[in-house]
């Protein structure tokens, strides 16, 4: 099944470094993830690799912080067969293909129209996996979500890429659609945003950085919410790697400041 060429604007392109990022994780000697989806994935999608290879020196943390988030998806899933996952911007992720989902559970997949459209190209995706084709930060899909299953929204590599009104606009609806469940998603410290703004422009990706996570601010904005972990994707980095990286990793994270670059979020609601 070949998808011919993409047509991908913004932040929605930035779902190609990922996937590339999973395929390079896979074929490599010790895999972080190991996604047996991504290499047939990215083969029917139509890119420019010279667009993402400058992104390869990030192969551990992005994997390390997919495979995180999958462990809380499964822990989620043990803990409540019949909750329901909601996969935001969920790109061309084979989360649902790679977790074990219980017979009583919904998944919904949510990205813009077009990469919904692409995702339903590049993947069979089984009838019990919801693609919804919708901006997070539109309303009406929420009629979709069940009001009374524990929820876990995950969005990973999403947040960064709204308006600070538009995240916690996202958050405000999940609290108030969903009567208890988990948030899990990564955040960039504030001060990373420029430095990653302009990598982002120099290796022609016209996606911006726009929200910079800080705790005791979101904490504020969102009282429902209990902080259950904090977690530095470097570390995750570092206990996933071996030989040079790992020793990279391992002296990143010694520096309170670079340890702070990307975290992963867990809250309970
Ligand atoms: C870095 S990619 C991450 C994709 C996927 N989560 C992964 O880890 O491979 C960013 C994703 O966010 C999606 N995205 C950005 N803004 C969005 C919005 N307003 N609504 C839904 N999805 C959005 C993009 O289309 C893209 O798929």
């Amino acid at each position: 099944m070949a998808t011919g060429a993409v047509d991908l604007r913004g932040a929605e392109a930035t779902l190609l470094i990922t996937l590339y990022l999973r395929e390079r994780d896979a074929a490599s000697a010790h895999p972080i993830l190991g996604d047996p989806y991504a290499g047939p994935a990215l083969a029917r999608v139509r890119y420019d690799p010279g667009a993402v290879r400058w992104f390869s020196s990030d192969t551990a943390t992005i994997t390390a912080r997919a495979k995180q988030l999958d462990g809380w998806a499964r822990a989620f899933l043990a803990e409540h067969p019949d909750g329901q996952v909601l996969h935001l911007g969920c790109g061309l992720d084979s989360r649902p293909l790679r977790l074990e989902r219980p017979a009583g559970s919904r998944w919904l997949d949510v990205d813009t129209p077009r990469v919904a459209e692409l995702r339903r190209r590049v993947y069979d995706l089984p009838d019990d996996v919801e693609l919804v084709a919708s901006s997070v930060t539109e309303p009406d899909w929420w009629d979709r979500v069940d009001r009374d299953r524990p929820t876990l929204a995950l969005a990973e590599g999403l947040f960064m890429y709204l308006a600070p009104d538009d995240v916690h606009g996202v958050v405000d609806r999940l609290l108030e659609h969903c009567a208890r469940g988990r948030l899990a998603f990564d955040g960039v410290a504030d001060w990373v945003r420029p430095a990653s703004n302009a990598t982002l422009a120099l290796f022609g990706m016209d996606a911006r950085f726009r929200w910079g996570y800080a705790g005791a601010a979101f904490r504020d904005r969102h009282p429902r919410l209990e902080e259950r972990d904090d977690v530095a994707v470097t570390e995750l980095a570092a206990a996933a790697t071996r030989g040079p990286w790992h020793a990279v990793y391992r002296g990143v994270d010694l520096v309170p400041y670079l340890r702070d670059t990307m975290r992963l979020h867990r809250y309970a609601f």
